[in-house]
């Protein structure tokens, strides 16, 4: 699309460690994310100069998108390249930006450019000449795609991309980019590492925080259109009048960013807020309850998106508690918002605590049979694996086996079981996994990303959320490469078939500098991270072997606790004689929820590969393995990869010191040390755990754990963050 014309001639190593030097002298802590604007160095400042002079937003009314849209540009031009663009009402001379719909400006009208197939949301940004005067344009069929073209080409700045002879056009292959925040109304947030909730819920609707702006501000700037105000273990307080005014300031002050509000619905509201003693779908009563108070929050928000439920799943009420099923659940919901134009994103993250099925299979054992019973504004958020948002799990069985409903991806950016905000793992390869994982359902190329962008099966109702990181700390996420998980969240939410490679490096350059040395190292650093943190977690398919309740630290040998599937005992079954959990024909067989030719591939020892071998197989200890290891040796061998990887993280941020800002370089290097600890521990209480199991020698070369066992088992950490 464009190029990077600048990074041949920025190569000379001299020139970097000057530039290093200068952008290190400015005290950075995070809080700009991805709205940063400082210089651009000198000569591509210079080159871009001409061409961004002078800044041209006809507004016919006084809309507050298109202020939005000019306040950004001032700030964002002005700042890259320390000239503020004039504002003019007509383009007069070169260097123009145009920004406007062809209903604002008979200028764009005139150019007649392909606009149809952009949508509601798409955009175009194009280098041309009007009347004599050359200049770029940036035009849609919306404020809210000028507004996302806006901060396009404000990113190819950042990016040190040409405008001569751009042309990009873009449309979001995905409908509902939905943040999810886990947050209580008493602040608190569920798995939640980077502070207090930044809802003030207290204090608002009087008081609206800065903060808000700015977090719609750079929401925007990644295309995320919708935000889950509220903890999926939701409290109903949040439908009352007192709550849906606090969430309705919020909306206002979203709607100008393209954001709308959504709220987490308890099932249970009508009995707990609403006096009815039935919460039952079937009850006219309960109809009417639900229909009643749509009505009234559309009277606070009137583009109210709609609602996310968690219902029957680790004991929140739901239909079944009245012997109805999800789809009448749903649908409940669905009627009660349809007159307003809102949609439900119902949960399928549901295991019953008294189902001796194989955890992994319950959710699609529940949804499936109900294809084609949910109205057309449900659509199902499914989460990208089966279990729980392990480091690495299979694709979710439910993606590509619902053709007759709507699924969206619910990934989780916190990193519940990644290392909470210390650790960094960049999750953009996770979700390229998943996304590009093939289902195979409607034949070859029927990718995870085409079910969820609808075009597999012909859906219009489209989606994907995202588990917030976020938090009242002042950098947002507890980290500044927590960041990048946010921000690729939101680029592939827009389109699925990016790459994580692609993002990072846009990402790195708006978030540190253009330096090759800085690039070439990040990149390093973030690729090879979430792997790193599977090796030293849960290498070859483990999964779940996380302590108790809180989730930090390893716990293999949990295997007390009253249901068997809260225990990382029932997910690993190693003993004597091998681990793994057989999900064969043989065993639960999950491997047949998927089509034939993944099941095949699942089911065979040999053609799963080592990364999902142990969530599909229970193999003996000595089984032989590619590497020329057996499964013993080569489990040790990926814990003590996993920590080379962390020490080696270390070691890389070390050698960019002088390139960073010294703030934001210091609370990383701090992390990582943290990560590089923590992964030590990790491996030598596993290692110590499945050794006293395995009784098998570690191989040689391979260190001793530095603790007993017993060491490792008596820890206790009952103050951890987020539970
Ligand atoms: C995980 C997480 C819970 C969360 C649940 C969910 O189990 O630990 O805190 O409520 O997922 O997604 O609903």
């Amino acid at each position: 699309m464009y190029s990077d014309v600048f990074s041949l001639t920025r190569i000379l190593l001299l020139f970097t460690l000057l530039l290093g030097a200068a952008t290190a002298a400015r005290a950075e802590d995070g809080y700009d994310l991805w709205l940063r604007y400082p210089p651009l160095e000198k000569d591509i400042r210079d080159q871009y100069r001409p061409q961004l002079q002078r800044l041209v937003i006809p507004k016919s009314e006084q809309s507050p998108t298109l202020k939005a849209i000019e306040r950004e540009l001032v700030r964002g031009v002005g700042g890259l390249l320390e000239r503020r663009p004039v504002i003019e009402e007509r383009i007069s001379d070169d260097g123009f930006v145009l920004v406007a719909t062809p209903q604002s400006s008979r200028d764009v009208r005139a150019q007649n450019f392909p606009l149809k197939s952009l949508g509601e949301e798409g955009y175009l940004i194009r280098a041309t000449t009007i009347r004599g005067h050359k200049g770029t344009v940036v035009t849609a069929n919306s404020e809210r795609g000028l507004l996302y073209g806006s901060f396009h080409l404000l990113r190819l700045l950042q990016t040190r991309s040409a405008l001569e002879g751009v042309n990009i056009e873009t449309r979001p292959q995905i409908g509902l980019r939905v943040l999810n925040h886990w947050d209580n109304l008493d602040r608190s947030v569920e798995r939640g590492y980077a502070g207090q909730s930044i809802w003030d819920w207290w204090n608002l609707p009087d008081i609206l925080d800065r903060r808000y702006i700015d977090y719609a501000r750079a929401n925007a700037a990644i295309g995320v259109n919708g935000t889950v105000l509220n903890n999926v273990n939701a409290s109903a307080d949040s439908l009352t009048p007192r709550y849906l005014a606090k969430a309705a300031a919020l909306a206002d002050v979203f709607r100008p960013y393209g954001i709308r509000v959504y709220l987490s619905a308890r099932f249970s509201a009508p009995v707990e807020i609403g006096g009815l003693d039935t919460a039952d779908p079937k009850s006219p009563a309960v109809q009417r309850w639900w229909n009643e108070k749509a009505e009234e929050i559309y009277r606070y928000i009137p583009d109210f998106g709609g609602f996310l439920v968690k219902a029957n799943s680790e004991g929140q009420p739901g239909p079944q508690d009245y012997g109805r099923n999800h789809a009448e659940g749903a649908n409940l919901l669905a009627r009660a918002l349809k007159p307003h134009g809102g949609v439900v994103m119902w949960r399928a993250f549901v295991y019953q605590q008294d189902n001796p099925e194989d955890r992994a299979k319950q959710a699609y054992s529940d949804f499936v049979p109900l294809d084609g019973q949910f109205d057309d504004n449900v659509i199902v958020q499914v989460k990208n694996g089966p279990i729980d948002f392990q480091p690495r799990e299979p694709f979710h069985p439910m993606f590509g086996a619902m053709p007759k409903t709507p699924l969206m991806m619910e990934f989780q950016i916190t990193k519940e079981y990644l290392g909470f905000a210390s650790h960094l793992a960049y999750l953009g390869p996770m979700y390229e996994e998943v996304l590009r994982a093939d289902t195979f359902a409607a034949g070859p190329g029927s990718t995870v990303a085409k079910v969820i962008d609808g075009s597999l099966h012909g859906h219009r109702l489209t989606g994907i959320a995202g588990v917030a990181n976020i938090g009242s700390d002042r950098d947002w996420s507890g980290s500044t490469f927590n960041q990048a998980n946010w921000y690729v969240f939101g680029r592939m939410a827009w389109d699925p078939r990016l790459g994580a490679e692609e993002v990072a490096r846009d990402w790195l350059k708006i978030t540190f500098s253009d330096n090759p040395v800085l690039l070439e190292t990040g990149l390093d650093m973030m690729l090879a991270s979430r792997q790193a943190v599977v090796d030293y977690m849960t290498p070859l398919g483990l999964a779940h072997l996380m302590a108790t309740g809180h989730h930090y630290g390893p716990g293999p040998w949990v295997s007390d606790l009253a249901r068997p599937e809260w225990n990382p005992a029932y997910y690993h079954r190693a003993d004597k004689y091998g681990i793994g959990f057989d999900r064969t024909r043989e065993g639960s067989n999950a491997v047949a929820q998927y089509a034939s030719a993944v099941a095949a591939r699942f089911a065979s020892r040999n053609d799963v590969g080592d990364d999902l071998l142990l969530w599909f197989h229970h193999l003996p200890w000595d089984h032989p393995m590619p590497s020329g290891r057996d499964l013993w040796q080569e489990l040790v061998h990926r814990y003590d990869r996993g920590v080379a990887a962390a020490q080696a993280l270390q070691n890389q941020w070390q050698s960019l010191e002088p390139l960073i800002d010294p703030e934001r370089f210091d609370k990383t290097a701090r992390l990582l040390a943290v990560q590089a600890r923590e992964a030590k521990w990790w491996r030598d209480a596993s290692i110590a755990y499945f050794q006293s199991v395995s009784k098998r020698e570690l191989p040689r070369g391979s260190a001793k754990p530095e603790h007993s066992l017993a060491y490792y088992q008596q820890l206790q950490f009952p103050w951890a963050p987020g539970h």
